[in-house]
């Protein structure tokens, strides 16, 4: 399975901070942004990536993450000229994606706790898979509803009057299918390939899989000033209290055996003097023992 990560889009509710660097190159807490979901994608087995942003900001990307070699993965740039829908991320990647299947995830939503993503990707064998978390403002989010049996039976792109407290994350499973779906999809009312219409394409054909996130999970979305500053207090009150981090690429190759022992060592004895060096150094030490 390949894995697209959407760094796009304008940033401009976070104007004047994107003037410095866009949105998912801020820091949440102790890293930039992008960390979390990549991690995220790393955790669920995902080697190969393709980081979609816009012209201007793909090259700090590239400098910040590289080819990926080094944490055992491979990473491929491509450029969105205008944030033209999450859905044209596909269209972009169309040759990247080859014929395999594909997982897209946002460059600004982050995800803690549990392994309902592993579960996730370890059963996904074709059509969609997506998800459901309860919020309290799902007119912010596309919305999905479900019938008494706990099957989705709509979802619709910030509605209105939202036909549950559910709202869709921006992580997404598909298979290789959704090329063709793209392809022959159109632009909505505002101008954009949509990606909740390639998840009703999928529902329509009976193949879309909506798994519920449990209670204990967290979604946060980092995408205006208050939410950035929510999510690293977040972050921080997590990794101070358990002494471990959220969104470690590095300690999360390093557990799916992208990455060995020595290499993970080799990693943490190249950074300056941090406290983010002295936690990968505690993890080489407790894996020595
Ligand atoms: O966060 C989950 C939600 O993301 C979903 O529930 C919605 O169904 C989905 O449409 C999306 O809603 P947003 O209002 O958050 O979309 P937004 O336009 O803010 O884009 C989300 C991220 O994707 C943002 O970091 C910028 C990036 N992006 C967006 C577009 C439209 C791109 O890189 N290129 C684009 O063309």
């Amino acid at each position: 399975m390949k894995g697209i990560i959407l760094a796009g889009g304008a940033g401009s509710r976070l104007f004047p901070l994107t003037l410095v660097a866009s949105k998912q190159l801020q820091p949440v807490y102790d890293k930039p942004m992008v960390y979390y979901p990549l991690t995220t994608l790393i955790e669920s087995g995902i080697r190969e990536f393709c980081l979609i942003s816009t012209p201007h900001d793909l090259p700090r990307f590239r400098q910040l993450l590289g080819n990926g070699k080094e944490w055992g993965l491979s990473i491929d740039y491509r450029e969105q000229a205008k944030p033209a829908g999450i859905g044209q991320a596909f269209l972009i990647a169309d040759s990247f994606v080859g014929k395999d299947a594909v997982t897209l995830i946002l460059g600004d939503n982050i995800f803690y706790g549990g392994d309902s993503f592993k579960r996730a990707f370890a059963e996904f064998k074709s059509g969609a898979t997506i998800f459901g978390y309860q919020v309290h403002d799902p007119e912010r989010y596309g919305v999905v509803e479900f019938d008494e049996k706990g099957q989705a039976i709509s979802i619709e792109e910030k509605p209105k009057v939202p036909k549950s407290h559910f709202a869709v994350p921006g992580l997404y499973i598909y298979d290789n299918e959704v090329l063709d779906i793209t392809r022959n999809l159109k632009p909505s009312a505002r101008g954009e390939l949509e990606i909740t219409d390639i998840n009703v394409a999928y529902l329509n054909r009976k193949q879309l899989r909506v798994h519920r996130l449990s209670r204990g999970f967290a979604w946060l979305d980092a995408g205006t000033s208050s939410s950035l500053h929510d999510a690293s207090a977040y972050v921080q009150t997590i990794e101070k209290r358990q002494g471990i981090k959220i969104g470690c690429p590095e300690e999360a190759a390093f557990r799916q055996g992208f990455i060995t022992l020595e290499q993970l060592d080799d990693i943490a004895t190249k950074m300056p003097n941090c406290e983010y060096r002295e936690y990968l150094c505690s993890i080489v030490k407790e894996a020595k023992r």
